[in-house]
């Protein structure tokens, strides 16, 4: 609940996301276990530029399909809003 307060704020104040300071950190929390570069039959979003190229690929994912991160978890609404909209916004470093 705290968490979510905090990420609301953190999108108003930031009304531009950017990778650096809020895609990496909520992928980091939510995707790294898979996709931080560990797993070689897997796509590495751990540098700007490979989530970059994955872009689309990620938005549909989290936001659209809702299909990752697989099976139950803990993903918030906001953080998967804040994805969408960084890619939305030409997903900036
Ligand atoms: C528990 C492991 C796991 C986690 C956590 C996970 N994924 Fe995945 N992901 C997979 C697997 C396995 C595949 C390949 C199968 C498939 O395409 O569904 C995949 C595929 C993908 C693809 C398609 C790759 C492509 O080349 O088009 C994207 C995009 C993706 N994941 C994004 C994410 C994002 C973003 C997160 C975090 C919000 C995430 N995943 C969290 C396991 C995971």
């Amino acid at each position: 609940m705290i968490a979510e307060i905090v990420l609301a704020m953190a999108i108003q104040n930031a009304p531009v996301m950017t990778y650096t300071d809020q895609v990496r950190p909520i992928i980091k929390l939510r995707c790294f276990k898979c996709h931080g570069g560990k797993i070689p039959t897997l796509p590495d979003f751990s540098t700007y530029e490979r989530a970059f190229k994955k872009r689309y690929q990620i938005r549909s994912r989290v936001w659209t399909l809702k299909s990752m991160p697989p099976g139950r978890n803990d993903m918030t609404d906001v953080e998967r809003k804040m994805i969408k909209m960084w890619v939305d916004q030409g997903a900036k470093k």
